[in-house]
């Protein structure tokens, strides 16, 4: 299979959803350049419309007027999050500043993931947490009001829960410090720095003063590196040719599949790199014709490649020898529990693969191809990373969804048929 070509992956989806909230508590009028236009992003611009701020419908240039850190308004419906983690748990912070209550529910993969990681921190700022049903599932109402200073130890890395924290302090006009196992994504912090917040990091904390106002920009998403993963995945497979990639976050704390590329024999070289907006951004050019060997990924390495861990195990197939990812239990509470779905998928197309408690082991047999049904649970990352494999010569693999690739990569399927030359 011969690689060639340039794709251009759509915008960051975790800096979207950032870019929508903070330009809805920003002092004025924010533009957004390059927003991602996905299912995803759609929920964090619903449930802003639903308090109040006029958020236009998605596209290449997206302006919204900032209602100031209180400024929203009581939703007169559901907060319908969709399948979107991040619009739940970002947007559960902020409403816990807000003097309202907000009931927020989902689909059913949402529905089934962990709120008390968010829920326990704001209840110890002050506000309270209700729950129709499991304590703490969807749907899940948030009683905002008048909150306290807090410093929390997180016992996850989830950049949602300090970022959820950070933007109830924000918003509150409260101090906040947050700690963590290891650092996780922190594009929160960058993004209210460039705002005009007094953000304080070192090392695993992240602090914040009081009385915080957050000043209107106007910024271009870069392009996602988690969408980027699969195509420097593909081009890492190929036994020829080149993909270049524009344009991509380059952020240290999301660059982790690319270096375990890199470390299994991969050819990845940056061009053009840049600071954009905060962020480290250029384009990755990755060459095939390399042969592939296992690696190991566990500790700090988890969280910067945290969503892609499924596209690595399908990676390690091809690979020869053992690929163990450790440490990664955050797995099982995602869009599925992903170290069931992806060991279950890949020994139904072929693939010698073994769940651990907190991770995985796939044994590589070396450039192959692969047959079989996939049950993607809907998630979206399943499904392209399985998209990458059935694109290798002589596979036949069915995805059976292949439509929940727009939760974070609308075209995922063209751009990918495209790439192939
Ligand atoms: C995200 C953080 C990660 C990641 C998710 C997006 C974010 O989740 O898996 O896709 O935008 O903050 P956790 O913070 O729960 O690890």
């Amino acid at each position: 299979m011969r690689v060639a070509g340039s794709v251009r992956v759509p915008g960051d989806k975790s800096i979207s959803h950032r870019a929508l909230l903070l330009a809805a508590l920003g002092d004025g009028r924010s533009r957004v350049t390059r927003i991602l236009d996905s299912a995803d992003v759609r929920s964090t611009a619903g449930v802003l419309r639903a308090m109040g701020v006029a958020v236009p419908a998605l596209g290449p240039d997206v302006v919204v007027e900032g209602r100031g850190v209180r400024g929203l308004t009581a939703p007169s419906s559901d907060l319908d999050c969709g399948n979107s983690g991040t619009t739940t748990r970002l947007t559960a912070g902020i409403v816990a500043a807000q003097p309202f209550a907000a009931r927020f529910v989902g689909d059913a993969s949402l529905s089934r993931r962990p709120m008390a990681r968010v829920a326990r921190p704001l209840e110890a700022m002050g506000a309270r947490v209700t729950y129709d049903g499991d304590a703490g599932r969807l749907p899940m109402t948030v009683h905002g009001g008048a909150l306290q200073d807090l410093d929390w130890t997180s016992e996850t890395s989830s950049a949602q829960v300090k970022s959820a924290i950070v933007l109830a302090g924000v918003a509150a006009g409260v101090e906040v410090t947050v700690r963590e196992p290891h650092r996780s994504r922190d594009h929160t912090e960058r993004m209210l720095a460039a705002r005009g917040v007094d953000v304080w990091v070192h090392d695993r904390a992240v602090h914040v003063p009081a009385g915080a106002r957050v000043a209107a920009l106007d910024t271009a998403v870069p392009g996602d590196p988690s969408s980027a993963a699969f195509f420097a995945a593909l081009g890492a497979l190929a036994s020829e040719g080149e993909l270049r990639l524009p344009d991509v976050c380059l952020n240290p704390t999301r660059t982790g599949f690319f270096f375990a590329l890199a470390r299994m024999g991969a050819r990845l070289t940056v061009d053009d790199e840049r600071q954009e907006g905060g962020e480290d951004v250029g384009t990755v050019v990755v060459e095939g014709g390399r042969a592939l060997r296992g690696t190991t990924v566990e500790g700090e390495e988890v969280p910067s490649m945290i969503d892609e861990l499924p596209l690595l195990a399908c990676v390690a197939a091809c690979a020869e020898g053992e690929t163990i990812v450790r440490g990664a239990s955050e797995l099982r509470v995602k869009e599925s529990d992903r170290i069931t779905a992806v060991v279950t998928a890949l020994r139904a197309v072929g693939a010698e693969a073994e769940e651990l408690p907190d991770g995985f082991v796939v044994y590589g047999r070396g450039p192959r191809a692969f047959a079989g049904n996939v049950v993607t649970h809907a998630d979206h990352r399943l499904a392209m990373a399985f998209g990458v494999l059935g694109a290798l010569p002589g596979s036949d693999v069915a995805v059976d969804d292949p439509a929940c690739v727009d939760v974070s990569f609308p075209g995922f399927w063209r751009a990918l048929a495209g790439a192939i030359a």
